[in-house]
């Protein structure tokens, strides 16, 4: 029948999954000819999904020819299967496709979108969130997805601020190795595993005015110390597969980049896995300027090392004759076709390649209620609270008439927000509505919608002013839309979207001295100058998953107490941006004895400052840091020094705290940030408990890549601060000694 089936039978001992994977992998390719490789570099999508634009593809066809070897958005046993059968049975070779999906936060019980996921600096959530996201999409026959992204963004106009980790590289390391982890567990070859991919690589975040798929222009240095730093953790912890952006990076389309893609991913982090583009992106190599024609294209896609084009038709239509006219290595082909079966054989493919297609497990694992538990305690863990003026929150259950008034109140559609991979909008998430109901009766609960998110119709104005008088405390539930986040949706108005901050303000007129507390749901920072001033409290919740109102309700009624803390920066309004905490200092800071002297660096109409800083989120209890101490002044580079400081439950709740360690490397032969985050732990105490935390510092932590992109420390003179936030003084420092 097929020629894999008849080399197993022949080559017995071969095959034994004891033997080492590469060469299984060489045997194999030794029957493959120039174009069967280049089929395995080949990715179509299928039905279930589109998450691009339109590209056909005769898919049974294509598999039939041995020209594809994995697809995306192919998922479902039934799917699955039919397609699979067709590879094994009726191809020369019998290689199983790879099915790829973007399971990006969550599969089926959708957790709160990444960034809000970050904001919930708890790296085992993020684990078991993955972990959960690959047990349901595997069971429904998906391999590999297309996350974690680790761009770090600065950039809250960018849509896709909402799939990352946020601003800071420090915590997006940790936070890529998680998912990675999460997703790939620890025995790839077990069915309920799937390959990682780290996207989009590279610098997509820095995308120029916010402006999805725009030009990034960056030095080397910001490269390597900011920008680059998440992918070498993701290969640290083993992650599988890479994608290649959309960007330019400094003239260079990042699907075309060999500099990042072999000098860099290859030769000098020697990662072993392949590299997918993203869709269609080596044939946009074509707009960018940077290839003549698609024949062009698939050059310099091949030849800079992308090893598999998603959706492009290029790899297939033009690599062979590419490679007999000598302008693509063939070598380049082995090598790409050899990774992509590597993955397969990790994944036990070649062992059974229907190992993901069980109907049992598709119909028994999605939505388990241990899931959804899960997905409540993480979505109110990465909620954060913003503000509580007056402890406003938490609201008593006793309170006789609570008005909740606004757009996504009862929504349950947009609460799951974007790439929502299989989550159904319909019917399974709770909405906020839902999650109060468990707490109050009937009759407390006034509800008017009041608006549309983006209509500009005040039609309902009137009764959401009227139920607001009728209450002892209002709960405002609004924000964006999911589709207003993610891929192709880039904002330049920070604000919250159409007349709803028309609405707040009504309201607050209406009701001088009421409480009133927002609730937000969206994809990124937004400027809420206005809103600071006109609501008492504000819970940022994100876009919490399926099981986000249950467990916003949990946090209005202080049945579990906020805990999460930014991990971008809000700021006061769009002109400020890029706004990060971790900037460099300029040669004219302003003067902290002299905060209005002329000619410095500033604004002349909002503070530098912003309205958020990066690390700050309020809890119902406080927190109180005394009795710093390092363990010496000085740091040799061998060694290591402690610094610890007290932290303690003051309040009237138990609760979490987030203890953030910052440096500041004073004088360098290139110009470090002003503060750095070196360091964070989680720790919970109970009320009127205290805990000394302790962090390790070792030279490794003060590393950074000089002018000559030398990755190094230079002995010198660094200030050190442990704090709840990124908002403080330091009045700390240590030396680094030779
Ligand atoms: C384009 C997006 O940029 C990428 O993140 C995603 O994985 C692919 N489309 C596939 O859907």
């Amino acid at each position: 029948r097929n020629l894999f089936f008849i080399i197993i039978i022949f080559c017995g001992g071969l095959f034994s999954f004891s033997q080492n994977y590469k060469a299984k992998v060489d045997s194999i390719m030794s029957l493959m000819t120039l174009q069967e490789k280049i089929g395995q570099t080949v990715m179509y999508g299928g039905s279930w999904d589109q998450t691009g634009p339109i590209v056909g593809a005769d898919n049974g066809k294509y598999i039939r020819e041995g020209n594809m070897g994995a697809m995306l958005n192919a998922m479902s046993v039934k799917g699955t299967l039919d397609l699979q059968k067709v590879a094994i049975e009726e191809t020369r070779l019998g290689i199983p496709l790879l099915f790829g999906y973007d399971v990006i936060h969550g599969h089926r019980t959708i957790f709160p979108i990444n960034l809000g996921l970050s904001a919930s600096w708890d790296l085992k959530m993020i684990e078991e969130s993955s972990r959960i996201a690959a047990e349901e999409a595997s069971a429904e026959g998906i391999h590999w997805t297309f996350a974690p992204m680790v761009d770090i963004s600065r950039e809250p106009r960018w849509g896709r601020i909402s799939e990352g980790a946020g601003e800071d590289v420090f915590l997006a390391n940790k936070i890529a190795k998680a998912y990675v982890k999460g997703f790939q567990g620890d025995d790839l070859s077990k069915p309920n595993t799937i390959l990682a991919c780290a996207k989009h690589y590279v610098a997509y975040g820095a995308a120029q005015a916010g402006r999805d798929y725009h030009t990034v222009n960056m030095g080397e240095g910001e490269l390597r110390n900011v920008y680059l730093p998440p992918f070498k953790a993701a290969v640290d912890a083993g992650v599988e597969t890479f994608m290649s952006a959309f960007n330019e990076l400094n003239g260079v389309p990042t699907s075309g980049n060999k500099f990042t893609l072999r000098d860099i991913l290859r030769d000098e982090w020697n990662f072993e896995g392949f590299v997918v583009s993203d869709y269609t992106s080596i044939n946009e190599l074509i707009p960018h300027g940077f290839a003549k024609d698609s024949i062009d294209a698939a050059r310099i896609g091949m030849n800079a090392g992308v090893d598999m084009d998603m959706m492009g038709h290029l790899y297939r239509k033009f690599l062979k004759n590419l490679v007999e006219e000598g302008k693509v290595s063939e070598a380049y082909i082995n090598d790409a076709c050899r990774r992509i079966l590597l993955a397969k054989y990790k994944l036990g493919l070649f062992d059974d390649p229907y190992r993901y297609i069980n109907e049992e497990r598709e119909n028994t694992t999605k939505y388990k209620p241990e899931f959804l538990a899960k997905a409540r305690e993480i979505a109110a863990a990465s909620s954060v609270l913003l503000q509580n003026n007056n402890e406003a929150l938490p609201l008593s259950t006793n309170t006789k008439k609570i008005a909740f008034i606004g757009p996504l109140v009862k929504d349950e559609y947009d609460i799951i927000g974007n790439w929502a991979a299989k989550g159904d909008r319909q019917g399974k998430a709770l909405s906020v509505f839902e999650g109060i109901s468990e707490y109050l009766n009937s009759d407390q609960i006034l509800y008017a919608k009041g608006c549309d998110i983006l209509k500009d119709d005040e039609s309902g104005f009137g009764e959401a002013i009227s139920i607001s008088k009728q209450a002892d405390a209002i709960v405002l539930v609004m924000g964006e839309g999911h589709h207003m986040s993610g891929e192709a949706a880039s904002r330049t108005n920070l604000k919250i979207p159409g007349i709803q901050p028309k609405l707040i303000k009504k309201i607050r007129e209406a009701n001088p001295n009421k409480k009133i507390i927002l609730v937000l749901m969206n994809g990124r920072p937004l400027n809420l100058s206005d809103e600071v001033n006109l609501v008492d409290a504000i819970l940022e919740i994100w876009f919490p998953g399926t099981m986000g109102g249950a467990a916003t309700a949990d946090l209005l009624f202080g049945e579990v107490n906020p805990s999460g803390k930014l991990t971008v920066t809000f700021p006061r309004n769009v002109g400020q941006v890029p706004i990060y905490y971790n900037m460099k200092n300029t040669g004219r800071p302003i003067p902290d004895n002299n905060p209005k002297e002329d000619y410095k660096s500033n604004y002349i109409d909002v503070p530098n400052s912003p309205l958020f800083v990066f690390g700050h989120g309020l809890s119902y209890t406080t927190f109180k840091y005394s009795d710093f101490k390092l363990s010496s002044q000085n740091l040799y580079t061998n060694g290591t020094i402690q610094a610890s400081v007290t932290v303690t439950n003051t309040g009237n709740y138990d609760g979490h705290e987030i203890v953030q360690l910052y440096i500041h490397d004073k004088v360098g032969s290139v110009t470090r940030p002003v503060k750095e985050l070196k360091g964070f732990e989680k720790i919970f105490l109970k009320q009127g408990e205290s805990k000394i935390v302790t962090f390790e510092i070792s030279v490794e932590d003060l590393k950074f890549y000089n002018s000559e992109m030398k990755f190094g420390v230079e002995p010198g003179e660094f200030e050190i601060a442990i704090a709840p936030s990124s908002d403080f003084r330091f009045k700390h420092s240590f030396n680094l000694l030779d």
